[in-house]
């Protein structure tokens, strides 16, 4: 009976010093399991006389309804404990004042491109939209690019297997503006442009801003005077501008544009590769087969447009000097632009 007792004594002793759940369990199958302690002490009731059998069997037992209650106590106890310590570490003091609260701002594509349409707007146009998965007709087409012709390859198509495309330049919404509303028109059409192309200077995706102005009577004087007056105030200052023969399919004849370098005022540096001139954009008066694929009586109405690069346009304002900033989307980077 003294044995026990100290046994009962040393196992409650036990579990009031476990100090987490699984400590108690252990505890438990050392006392309670099917080799613990007490159980042993049942097991032993054999080697007892007949007579001392039932009582001690029935103190055994009452120890052993004890150490599970001192257990079940113990467990919920622990268990409550453990609870609250988790509730306590994981507090949220709503009071706090929030993190991040600084305003954010337009990305300077945006900006830019914000810019080129109130300059235009006020000018007269009208800003016109298009879809970017584009279809041969609009995109190559209707624009007198023919079938195989080599001006195509001027222009990394992104393909899809039914044959649509994503547009490579804002000139189809040239066509799809004036097979709309017909002649005249005045309009610009900012938008995303793709190619398959990457590096320092080339993004996949890109901006480009397409105008186009057909009406009877309107000449390249006209055109040349409306993009030297849109450079003139987007980028806020006196600056010389030329046009150099080129060729694009859809104009005719057709022209590059180069403007006074804004970094070195014409007098040579890094960007402008010493020539003291940056390249801007493609011109040119409106072929008139492009004026018949779009519906328009080429023989009453003539047009100019022109197609320029907004990234570069923002690069050349906001003295950017990688391309890929503006697509990465570093937060330290953006930030700079919050006010300007
Ligand atoms: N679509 C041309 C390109 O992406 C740019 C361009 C050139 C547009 C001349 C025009 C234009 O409207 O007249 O390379």
């Amino acid at each position: 009976m003294q044995a026990l007792t100290a046994l009962v004594e040393q196992a409650l002793a036990e579990v009031g010093g476990c100090t987490d759940l699984g400590a108690l369990d252990e505890a438990r199958v050392r006392w309670l399991g099917k080799k613990g302690a007490l159980t042993e002490q049942l097991k032993s009731l054999g080697g007892l006389p007949a007579a001392e059998r039932p009582a001690a069997g029935a103190r055994i037992n009452e120890a052993k309804v004890r150490l599970q209650a001192a257990i079940e106590a113990r467990r919920e106890r622990l268990g409550r404990e453990e609870i609250e310590r988790s509730l306590a570490a994981g507090r949220i003091d709503v009071t706090l004042p929030g993190r991040g609260e600084t305003r954010g701002g337009l990305h300077p594509v945006t900006k830019a491109r914000l810019r080129i349409e109130a300059l235009f707007r006020r000018a007269g146009f009208d800003v016109a939209t298009g879809p970017e998965v584009e279809d041969d007709f609009h995109n190559f087409e209707a624009l007198n690019f023919p079938p195989n012709h080599p001006a195509r390859a001027m222009h990394d198509t992104f393909y899809f297997p039914d044959g649509k495309l994503l547009r490579t330049h804002t000139s189809p919404v040239q066509i799809r503006a004036m097979l709309e509303r017909g002649a005249p028109i005045a309009v610009i059409a900012p938008g995303r442009v793709y190619r398959c192309d990457s590096d320092m200077t080339h993004s996949p995706m890109f901006h480009q801003v397409e105008g186009l102005k057909v009406g009877e009577g309107v000449s390249f004087a006209n055109l040349k005077a409306i993009l030297h007056g849109f450079l003139q105030a987007f980028f806020e200052r006196d600056l010389a501008m030329r046009l150099r023969p080129s060729f694009f399919p859809f104009t005719e004849p057709s022209a590059e544009v180069d403007m006074s370098c804004v970094f070195c005022d014409g007098k040579g540096c890094r960007t402008c590769k010493q020539t003291g001139w940056l390249e801007i954009a493609g011109c040119g008066m409106v072929h008139p087969n492009v004026l018949k694929a779009s519906g328009i009586d080429a023989e009453r109405f003539s047009g100019y447009a022109f197609g320029a690069g907004i990234d570069r346009l923002a690069m050349l304002r906001y003295g950017v000097s990688d391309l890929r900033l503006f697509f990465e989307n570093d937060l330290r980077f953006l930030e700079q632009f919050r006010t300007l």
